[in-house]
């Protein structure tokens, strides 16, 4: 757009915020920085990139390593599940999903909490109880659970697989679908608002990924659920994919028609068996469809290693048996906007502490523009920031805030420290900005690696 030359910078200033506000934004040029890892650049794109952990195996050097350097978000596997939590009534276990949740939470990982009502994995003593003390025991099921891990979980999956395989659209037969009838997934979700208000809380399901009659039964129901106000916040989609059940086409359609009833979509399974570019492509695909829709918060592949995956013979995962990456693991990388493997880059050395950087144009007139910079934490809160911007000679720098310069001799690379801003949390991001005297170059600017403390 031109702008008149009197225009000011104040002015400049307070169309940049008034843009920013109506978050009509375009970025007009933005470049990133290497991000080496799975959990940075997956921030970068204001995702988490999660993994299924089973306690059993944190133990292992290469296997907790691999987590914490990879993965900003965690899901136990199995330790949530009803049979591990009260196999017997109102006795309840929880050692082995609180070593995940103790883990995570020193690393500055999000927790999916799974899972709080399912027909598998459920203890005999459940099936056995008649419809009145079948509510009662799924509802203080929710609340011991929900209570006792409140504040800690991002997202709980309330309800998981209530819905049959196949063309009927009807819910899968099971002790509280039998016994309580239809109403039982809406008193899940009542019951899990009043425990824990700030976990957000989500459906869940498998071979709902695509549009087809198992999705539109559960389409159906949420979309009934939010037009009565019944508390969901969430719709997962497992993701669970092989050549008999590969990555549907419509994969992101679907995701963007839940996504359009007011829920947030999130990725929580993941896994495609198979090897190769094959398999990478599958992978780059379901990352794709997930930026591509801006309600879907993150990705979850079901577990780290294909060591201990739950269909370990169709080596679905990122990482082999020897945790070395696959080409998948390249292909998710580059999909998110990460440097190809090797990583290194937005590393601040050694503590995990990383970020990454994007440049966007938020003004611009005929002798200048404005830009500003988005810096962003990886997987581990940061406590400092560094990075730099170099700038198409002969472009001069007129004013800089949320920000501190210091210049190269050449005086076209500026490295920019915080002011008020270096603490961020894990995923969490600032930004600062510049208004630049074009003086003949309209180019943009590049944003060099962003380096963390
Ligand atoms: C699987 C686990 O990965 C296995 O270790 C366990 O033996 C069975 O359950 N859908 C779900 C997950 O919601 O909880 C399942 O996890 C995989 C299918």
């Amino acid at each position: 757009m031109d702008m008149p030359k009197a225009f000011s910078r104040r002015a400049a200033r307070a169309l940049t915020s008034a843009l920013l506000a109506t978050a009509t934004l375009t970025a007009l040029s933005h470049s990133a920085a290497a991000a080496g890892t799975l959990g940075s650049a997956a921030a970068g794109k204001g995702r988490y990139f999660g993994t299924a952990v089973a306690a059993s195996h944190l133990g292992e050097s290469a296997y907790a390593g691999t987590l914490d350097r990879e993965f900003s978000a965690v899901t136990p596997e199995n330790e949530m599940k009803w049979d591990a939590t009260e196999s017997t009534r109102n006795t309840f276990t929880f050692a082995a999903a609180d070593q995940i949740v103790s883990h995570a939470q020193s690393k500055g990982m999000k927790i999916r909490g799974h899972t709080l009502v399912w027909h598998s994995q459920l203890p005999s003593w459940v099936s056995g109880l008649g419809a009145a003390d079948l509510r009662t025991a799924m509802n203080n099921h929710i609340t011991q659970l929900m209570q006792h891990y409140k504040g800690k979980i991002y997202a709980w999956d309330v309800v998981n697989e209530a819905f049959q395989d196949g063309s009927s659209g009807a819910r899968r037969s099971s002790p509280f679908q039998d016994k309580l009838g239809d109403g039982y997934i809406e008193e899940a979700f009542r019951t899990a608002r009043s425990v824990d208000p700030d976990a957000k809380l989500c459906y869940n399901d498998y071979n709902t990924d695509g549009v087809n009659a198992k999705s539109n039964a559960v389409y159906n129901m949420v979309k009934d659920f939010k037009s009565r106000g019944v508390p969901i916040d969430c719709v997962g989609f497992q993701s669970h994919f092989n050549s008999a059940s590969p990555v549907p086409s419509d994969y992101r359609a679907n995701l963007q028609r839940f996504a359009d009833l007011g829920v947030d979509v999130q990725i929580t399974e993941l896994d495609i068996e198979g090897s190769g570019t094959a398999q990478a492509n599958s992978y780059a695909t379901v990352v794709k469809a997930c930026l591509a829709v801006s309600r879907c918060t993150g990705m979850t592949v079901w577990g780290i290693t294909d060591k201990y995956s739950w269909r370990s013979s169709g080596t679905p995962l990122l990482f082999d048996s020897n945790y070395a990456e696959k080409p998948a693991y390249d292909a998710v990388l580059t999909a998110l906007g990460g440097s190809g493997s090797g990583g290194g880059g937005g590393n601040g050395g050694g503590t995990g502490a990383t970020c990454t950087v994007v440049f966007t144009k938020t003004a611009d007139w005929n002798d200048g523009y404005n830009g500003q910079v988005t810096v962003t934490a990886g997987a581990a809160p940061i406590t400092g920031w560094t990075t730099t911007v170099t700038f198409p000679a002969p472009q001069k720098v007129s004013t800089l805030w949320n920000g501190s310069a210091s210049w190269d001799s050449s005086g076209t690379v500026m490295t920019v420290r915080p002011t008020y801003n270096a603490d961020l949390a894990a995923g969490a991001s600032t930004s600062f900005g510049f208004t630049v005297q074009k003086n003949g170059s309209s180019s943009a600017p590049t944003v060099g690696t962003c380096t963390a403390s």
